[in-house]
């Protein structure tokens, strides 16, 4: 099939990547110029284990392209893809704004019948929308092509977004007819064994399964990080609970971790777009609005561990920091928790130095104006003469590192661990005053 993807972004790269190693051919299409020259030279825009390297094996069998030119990704392909970016307005509604206008662009390019599969998180009705603009297009332009639309939500993970894709756990296609069903059913049959992962439904609930699919995800984070504040005064230990609940198969074990509340690009604001959604049509979702407060109060919770242990004398003091991006696996720092804490830091006149294995550059561009921050290759150097440790990211390089030279390098052999990487016996043999989520301080 001919392919072409409307935002190389994170998931049109990532998608669009994938659907060229399975035999498409594919054209990602993004209006940034720099991107698609960078790309063109087999770089990739972010952090993504695996991914140069499969758009280097796919550009090289000259299944896989690269455009900045719109008009001609339009024109050449059978199947259009929109990716392109879906963020909050300032309300939490969904700025539509990149969607609509890729529409508008269809509509003026569209030069035979095209399946226009909207990939981007859109509120309910939103493909309804994209048709209606692109046909008012060509209506306007005196042509009478057929658009078959297709609602197809993306579920990868940064960090795992290849697995994900190439072996994705379910595919959700909404659909109007048995000819697109039949077309997303030869598209996707080579990333499943089992062609029932692939649910076709109607595009409404298509749409809404992508939200609802975040939203509960980022309860079932919040719930847990509440709980873990009422375990921190009642002697109970959020792992040890965690533990005992996911073992219940109809909770299971994923998604339980209490910390420093969720961040990344997407959860922060698909909760606020479902909330949004639920007022526009007069009703209210207090599950998720309590979601949101949970997530909100959970940074400053975990901020506030280290304001109280400094008796609130934070001014003067030097805060070593463990992790920059959202998670670890990725470069990415939208909405990353770690940058609402240094905000705090600084505001409380502390100065931090940071370390992050992959999310340096990105946090160099966003910080650089900072004189209080330094930003550190490695995470040992971050630590010299700190007065304490912070853990915001669980890279699995914090994981194992050399404690006893972590202890050698504080001036306070203090941590704060907002993501229970170390045991709380064994930091207190070594001598750390070791304080993390969930458990009695
Ligand atoms: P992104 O910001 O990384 O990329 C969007 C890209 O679209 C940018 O490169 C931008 O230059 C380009 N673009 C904007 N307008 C364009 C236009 N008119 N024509 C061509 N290109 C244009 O976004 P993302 O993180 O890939 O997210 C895209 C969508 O996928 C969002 O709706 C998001 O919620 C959803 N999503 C993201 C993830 C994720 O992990 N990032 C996972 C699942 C779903
Ligand atoms: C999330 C979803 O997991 C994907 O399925 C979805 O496609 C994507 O959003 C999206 O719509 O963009 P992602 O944002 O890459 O993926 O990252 P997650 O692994 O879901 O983590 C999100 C946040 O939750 C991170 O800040 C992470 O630290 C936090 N988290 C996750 C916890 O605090 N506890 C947990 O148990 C799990």
């Amino acid at each position: 099939m001919r392919i072409s993807v409307i935002g190389t972004g994170y998931v049109g790269l990532v998608t669009g990547t994938c659907f060229a190693e399975k035999g498409n051919q594919v054209l990602c299409a993004d209006i940034d110029a720099t991107r698609i020259e960078k790309l063109n030279q087999g770089i990739a825009p972010f952090y993504e284990p695996g991914l140069e390297e499969l758009i280097k094996k796919n550009a090289s069998k000259k299944r896989l392209h690269f455009t900045a030119n719109i008009q001609e990704a339009m024109e050449s392909a059978e199947m259009l893809m929109i990716a392109v970016g879906t963020p909050s307005d300032l309300d939490g509604s969904t700025d539509l704004s990149y969607v609509m206008s890729v529409a508008e662009s269809i509509g003026q390019h569209m030069n035979a019948d095209k399946y226009v599969v909207v990939k981007s998180t859109v509120p309910v009705g939103t493909c309804e929308a994209v048709r209606n603009v692109i046909e008012r297009v060509l209506r306007a332009r005196g042509v009478n092509y057929k658009v078959q639309i297709v609602s197809n939500p993306e579920f990868l993970r940064e960090g795992a977004a290849l697995e994900d894709c190439l072996y994705p756990p379910r595919v959700i296609v909404g659909v109007e007819n048995d000819e697109t069903q039949q077309v997303m059913l030869n598209l996707y049959r080579p990333f499943v064994e089992d062609t029932s992962k692939i649910l076709f439904v109607d595009i409404f609930s298509s749409e809404m399964t992508k939200y609802a699919a975040n939203a509960m995800l980022a309860t079932r984070i919040s719930f847990m990080n509440e709980l873990s504040r009422i375990c921190e005064v009642t002697g109970a230990n959020i792992d040890l609970v965690k533990k005992g609940m996911g073992m219940d198969p109809r909770i299971g074990p994923h998604f339980l971790n209490a910390g420093v509340g969720y961040g990344g690009s997407c959860f922060p604001k698909d909760v606020k777009a479902l909330i949004k959604t639920a007022r526009n049509i007069g009703s209210e979702l207090s599950i998720l609005q309590a979601v949101e407060e949970v997530n909100q109060q959970q940074h400053d919770h975990f901020f506030k561990k280290v304001q109280d242990y400094f008796k609130g004398q934070l001014e003067g003091k030097t805060i070593a920091m463990w992790g920059l991006a959202f998670k670890p696996g990725t470069d990415d720092l939208r909405e990353a928790p770690a940058l609402r804490l240094i905000e705090k830091f600084l505001y409380y006149g502390a100065r931090v130095k940071a370390a992050d294995p992959i999310a340096l550059e990105g946090a160099r561009k966003l910080l650089s104006f900072e004189s209080r921050v330094e930003l550190f290759d490695s995470f040992y150097e971050a630590l010299n003469g700190a007065d304490a440790l912070v853990i915001v990211t669980e890279w699995p390089e914090f994981k194992g590192a050399d404690l006893n030279q972590v202890k050698a390098s504080l001036k306070n052999s203090v941590i704060f661990d907002g993501r229970n990487i170390f045991l709380p016996s064994e930091m207190e043999e070594l001598g750390f005053d070791y304080i993390s989520i969930g458990k009695e301080m």
